[in-house]
């Protein structure tokens, strides 16, 4: 088992495009070339043109933070994959606990997204996860079973091959109450298997499962370094470029961890 990590960025609704090149300047200069992981950086529509020109020719990859199903039409206020290609973006995060609800997406519309992503060959990141109230109900599994199911009705096996899943409880994100390591495992652990079931033990074993919740640099290698955990989907933290470098080389350091166990 060899999945390539990620360190992924959501920057959410910050940073304007002098913000976003400020960043790049700060960040690329402090890179050099990372083994065994991706790393991605989700930044508002504004700014994946400025983002774009930075990060050509080096480790950095751009991802979006939402897209509509349909590939054209009238939908004021909406981006199509093919605007998110003309970007570069390889990945589009899809079905993020705000976008379900503040903006009251439901599990069949993200499916939809997910399948408009995938044949177009940019890779969703399905996020599922959880509330506080469903977690003390002890409904975790449930929850997380139905937003996968539905996240990935439309599938084909060749299809699921492009998806990265981040499982993110929303009592987690941007409160500093991260789940520990050993449960999110677990959790993510449970998503294989369903993706077995869904699909087939290759597929489950090819598709990478971050975990998303008050990721910092000081805890990030415990999460990564888990067996099923490839990665993580990093909010607050990746706003700083200083803290965001150091989640990559804490990504490396368990990459490098893992291939030992191997
Ligand atoms: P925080 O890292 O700020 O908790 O946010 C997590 C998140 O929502 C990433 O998508």
């Amino acid at each position: 088992m060899s999945r390539l990590l990620i360190a992924a960025g959501n920057w959410k609704m910050h940073k304007t495009m002098e913000e976003a090149s400020a960043y790049a300047e700060a960040f690329l200069p402090r890179m050099r070339m990372y083994r065994g992981l991706e790393i991605v950086v989700c930044p508002p529509f504004t700014a994946l043109s400025v983002l774009q020109s930075a990060f050509r020719g080096t480790q950095v990859q751009l991802g979006a933070q939402n897209v509509h199903w349909e590939p054209q039409g009238a939908f004021t206020g909406e981006i199509s994959v093919r605007m998110l290609q003309e970007f570069g973006c390889r990945y589009v995060i899809v079905g993020h606990s705000e976008r379900r609800h503040i903006f009251r997406e439901t599990s069949e519309e993200v499916g939809r997204k997910v399948k408009t992503l995938c044949v177009f060959g940019i890779s969703p990141i399905l996020c599922v996860g959880e509330k506080l109230e469903e977690r003390d109900r002890g409904k975790t599994y449930e929850v997380v079973r139905e937003q996968l199911q539905k996240g990935i009705a439309h599938l084909s096996p060749e299809e699921a091959r492009n998806l990265v899943i981040a499982y993110e409880p929303v009592w987690a994100i941007g409160t500093g109450r991260a789940a520990t390591p050993e449960d999110a495992e677990e959790v993510i652990r449970f998503i294989r298997e369903e993706l077995a079931r869904a699909f087939n033990p290759h597929v489950a074993e090819y598709v990478r499962i971050l975990y998303g919740g008050s990721v910092t640099p000081d805890n990030v290698f415990s999460f990564v370094v888990q067996k099923n955990i490839d990665g993580t989907l990093v909010g607050g933290a990746s706003l700083d470029p200083s803290k965001f470098l150091s989640i990559v080389e804490e990504t490396e350091r368990a990459f490098i961890e893992k291939s030992k166990g191997a």
